[in-house]
């Protein structure tokens, strides 16, 4: 496919390029390629482009061709988990002894991460900030800050931050501004186009979208920066996407835009209902008027997602009672796949940092969050509606 097609053309048929890559049974959709070697022209030179897995694999390719369009990147590298993602991708831009700036609302193993291997190890120095305030961010910044680390949303609570109002001001510093995407999905929102630049994505969650992969991306259109990320992932880290799960992740995504306006289109629909529920303390949405952020999320995304997650004015035991009374809503970890799960984020997602980190970044015991499916939405709002009425 040589030209550029709209959204959700790319993604049914992006990376499919069966001509190009000369299949000879011409299969229209990529086939799973596990073999670990390839056969060489002569000694030192390649017969198809190919030499080992662990370098490049056609159906990692043919994935990486997607999510390079799909996220407005000239390039991106395929990961086995959004954490190796992640992992890869800061490691690609620090030396030891810098100074990071991280958004104080990112994901708990992001946090982990960050201070088990980045902070503890190669004593990068990483500060939390509210970046809901691009200000608050750039009076952060000093000579050594050699990243900002941000998320939007935020997981667990739905923060957002403005992407390119903090280009800006990662552009002013010369710091490059990495994007976590999970939350938003590309089809929601482009963080490269909005001047971040890299953005990273665990696959594990909607672009694969069915819960059977877990995986991971970086993208960029900085050619010095995929040559980096990719030199530690082909020669130190060894963490490519295997075939099986590219492969998975490519039949995931054609149905992308799909299942974002029927998740999206079922959360709001939660959240109003939530928002109006005498046993509901707070509910965090960008797609509600009353989130704090909700004009920026009508800026700079095209839709507000799926993930909802709210305070119910309940103790820690009665909050577990109603996530327990739930039928259509399954008890799990993780998010965007097609059914709807509840978390109890204190006990759950969240519960690998420390109780006072936890409340310091806002997550109570009383949080709940819910990845909504693309269940009918009847049957959703009734299993919540019978789950409160219970209590
Ligand atoms: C926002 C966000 N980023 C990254 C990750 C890590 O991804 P993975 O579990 O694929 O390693 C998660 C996992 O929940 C997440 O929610």
């Amino acid at each position: 496919m040589t030209e550029t097609f709209e959204f959700a053309t790319e993604a049914v048929h992006r990376g499919e390029t069966t001509s190009e890559q000369q299949y000879l049974s011409a299969d229209v959709v990529s086939p799973i390629h596990l073999a670990t070697h390839h056969e060489m022209e002569a000694p030192g030179e390649l017969k198809n482009g190919y030499k080992y897995s662990r370098f490049g694999n056609p159906t990692r390719d043919a994935l990486e061709s997607r999510l390079a369009h799909l996220t407005g990147g000239s390039e991106a590298i395929a990961f086995n988990s959004g954490t190796a993602a992640i992992t890869t991708a800061a490691l690609a831009l620090c030396d030891p002894g810098d100074h990071f700036i991280a958004f104080d609302g990112v994901y708990g193993g992001t946090r982990l991460l960050l201070e088990d291997l980045f902070r503890d190890v190669l004593d990068v120095e990483v500060e939390y900030v509210d970046a809901r305030s691009p200000e608050t961010v750039e009076e952060h910044v000093r000579e050594d800050t050699a990243l900002f680390w941000m998320e939007s949303p935020t997981n667990p609570l739905l923060k957002l931050c403005d992407i390119a109002e903090l280009a800006g001001v990662a552009d002013a510093h010369e710091v490059p501004l990495c994007v976590d995407n999970t939350f938003a999905t590309p089809y929601l929102q482009q963080p490269l186009e909005l001047g971040a630049d890299v953005v990273v994505h665990s696959t594990t969650k909607y672009l694969n979208g069915h819960s059977d992969s877990t995986g991971g991306a970086v993208a960029t259109n900085d050619p010095a920066i995929a040559e980096r990320v990719s030199t530690l992932q082909e020669y130190v880290f060894g963490n490519a996407l295997s075939p099986f799960d590219a492969y998975l992740v490519l039949r995931g995504m054609k149905t992308l835009p799909l299942r974002m306006e029927q998740h999206e289109a079922n959360a709001q629909a939660i959240a109003g209902f939530l928002a109006d529920h005498s046993k509901v303390e707070e509910v965090h949405y960008p797609g509600l008027e009353s989130h704090p952020q909700h004009d920026l999320a009508g800026q700079q995304m095209d839709g507000f997602g799926g993930i909802v997650s709210f305070e119910l004015e309940a103790s820690e035991a009665e909050t577990r009672a109603f996530i327990e009374e739930l039928e259509v809503f399954t008890v799990a970890v993780s998010l965007g796949g097609v059914e709807s799960l509840v978390d109890h984020p204190w006990t759950m997602s969240a519960s690998f940092i420390s109780p006072e980190e936890r409340r310091a970044a806002g997550v109570s015991d009383s949080l709940v969050r819910m990845p909504v499916g693309i269940e009918d939405k009847t049957d959703l709002i009734q299993d919540v509606e019978q789950s409160l009425s219970r209590m």
